[in-house]
């Protein structure tokens, strides 16, 4: 038997204002994306902007429904729309930041572990690492360099790539 430890790192921005402009400015997108929420059940709000490499912006949020499951998280909403609109091209970064209609998103909002699993399918895709950026409503931004410092040990199976 063997023991194996693992360890990741990531940045810690005080606020948004500490940001380079070009983090800055998705996450902007991010925050403006949550406008287009649809979250009548948990009156949770969620935007994400995904970032091409070719540089476009393409940005989703959470679209919930009646039918609790059905909902998808903006995360999700955001990569496959960038993925149906430009297939061929890698994505660079994702931000992502919420709101609640009943308290203060205070802390950095990390994806979920479905949404994690679906951005990490696109770095393998495109062998390349996607920057990402994570806000609340007020507070700290972490930043992430790839998703597999978020899900270590990811579904990965090459036979299925086939
Ligand atoms: N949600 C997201 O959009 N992204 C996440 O990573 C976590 C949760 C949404 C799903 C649901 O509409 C609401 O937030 C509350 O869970």
């Amino acid at each position: 038997m063997k023991q194996i430890s693992q360890s990741f790192e990531y940045q810690v921005f005080e606020s948004i204002h500490e940001l380079h402009v070009t983090d800055r400015e998705l996450l902007d997108m991010a925050k403006d994306a949550i406008s287009g929420s649809y979250a009548p059940y948990s009156h949770y709000h969620v935007g994400a902007a995904v970032k091409l490499a070719n540089g476009t912006v393409v940005c989703g949020s959470n679209q919930e429904n009646m039918s609790f499951p059905a909902g998808l998280c903006a995360e999700r909403v955001a990569v496959f729309a960038a993925s149906s609109a430009f297939p061929g091209v890698p994505i660079s970064a994702i931000a992502i930041s919420a709101i609640s209609d009943d308290f203060e998103v205070s802390e950095p909002v990390p994806p979920c572990g479905m949404c994690r699993q679906a951005i990490v399918e696109y770095e393998m895709k495109f062998n390349n690492k996607i920057r990402i950026i994570l806000a609340g409503q007020t507070g700290k931004v972490f930043i992430f360099h790839g998703m597999g410092t978020l899900l270590p040990l990811a579904f990965h199976e090459k036979g299925l790539a086939k």
